[in-house]
């Protein structure tokens, strides 16, 4: 596969989101053994740039990619987050807790359970109202200091934000979501107003070019939810979710608005035939097309959408696709 740089380091250009093997998504599917072959087999095929978080399964999903890695930790870059706390895992319902304390603590339980003595990217999940930046921030720096910790990331920032982060310790990436259908993170207007609990962008009006941002600033940026939660696959045709799967309460997957989103999925759908991609290729390859610092994350817990997911890598977009891609509809609901 296809690599990009991570401060140094080559990383898989596509990497892979654990979280779904643990959380979020039909729930019915989730096998603790097959998710953990299918993290030995991305690495297999050079997917080395695992992304995971502490919530995920209140730390099931840490567990999963610590028992993948062992004998394996040195082919992988390995991603997790603090700065969540999970109050029901049936609902996904959490809240923030950006204070040092917890920053320290939930660090130590997620190194014991990887089973890493450091871990190589430690991402703030999202900035906590209630704590000044600098100090969920500071907390970090000194996990970097301690050797616990080797890169710091934010995840859902705003620009100002990454500034006043990055003049106390360098961001090495910010992970947010970008997709076809979400690119609040590239300054598109209206910001993720109306995204609920990003209450710090609604009231700026915008997040600002993050994307950008990363690329003057040496930093990465890891778009999340790339395939646009398996919608811009075009394997999403329904509203009919099962119980618990996250998507069931997000506005943009509500029937009549599912419905209009569809004709974003035909766009895709024209530019793979002309590629004979899948749509998901495509979708994945739209996002690489946006810097060589991007490093995409799609997740899967199935074989047969990994190997798809890791051929993105392989497929250059024209400009003729980039500019239908770009003039898609705008998405009809909220992401959340
Ligand atoms: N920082 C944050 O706040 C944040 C938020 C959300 C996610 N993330 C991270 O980003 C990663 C990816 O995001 P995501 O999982 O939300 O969404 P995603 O990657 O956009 O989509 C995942 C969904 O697409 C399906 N899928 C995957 N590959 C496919 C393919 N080739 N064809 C058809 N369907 C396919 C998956 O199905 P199966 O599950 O059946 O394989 C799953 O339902 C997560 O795993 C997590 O690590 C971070």
């Amino acid at each position: 596969m296809r690599t990009r740089d991570f401060h140094g380091t080559p990383v898989g250009a596509v990497g892979l989101g654990c979280m779904g093997m643990s959380w979020a998504y039909s729930a019915s599917e989730r096998d603790d053994d097959a998710s953990v072959a299918l993290i030995r087999e991305a690495l297999d095929l050079g997917v080395t740039f695992l992304d995971t978080a502490q919530v995920y399964g209140d730390g099931h999903n840490e567990t999963l990619v610590g028992r993948a890695l062992r004998g394996r930790r040195d082919q992988a870059v390995v991603a997790t987050k603090t700065g969540l706390v999970v109050d029901d895992a049936a609902t996904h319902a959490m809240h923030r807790d950006g204070s040092p304390e917890h920053v320290r603590r939930s660090a130590e339980e997620s190194l014991r359970r990887l089973g890493i003595d450091a871990i190589d990217l430690f991402y703030l999940h999202r900035v906590d109202p209630g704590v000044p930046l600098a100090e969920s921030w500071g907390a970090m720096a000194e996990l970097v200091a301690e050797g616990k910790v080797r890169r710091l990331g934010l995840s859902e920032v705003t620009v100002a934000q990454a500034e006043e982060a990055h003049r106390a310790h360098p961001v090495a990436a910010i992970q947010s979501e970008l997709s076809l259908w979400t690119r609040d993170a590239m300054g598109a207007p209206g910001g993720i107003a109306g995204g609920g609990s990003d209450s710090t962008a609604a009231a700026t009006g915008g997040v600002g070019d993050v994307v950008g941002w990363c690329r003057d600033n040496g930093a990465a940026f890891v778009p999340f939810s790339p395939l646009g939660r398996g919608f811009l696959t075009g394997a999403v045709s329904s509203a009919d979710f099962e119980e618990g799967d996250f998507r069931a309460g997000n506005p943009r997957f509500q029937e009549e608005a599912l419905k209009a989103n569809l004709r974003i999925v035909e766009v895709v759908k024209t530019v793979a035939g002309r590629h004979g991609a899948t749509p998901a290729q495509v979708a994945i390859a739209w996002t690489l097309a946006q810097g060589d610092h991007v490093i995409p994350i799609p997740g899967t817990k199935k074989s047969r959408y990994l190997r798809d997911n890791a051929g993105a890598a392989a497929l250059d977009l024209t400009a003729a696709d980039l500019a239908d891609l770009d003039s898609v509809p705008l998405p009809t609901g909220d992401r959340y």
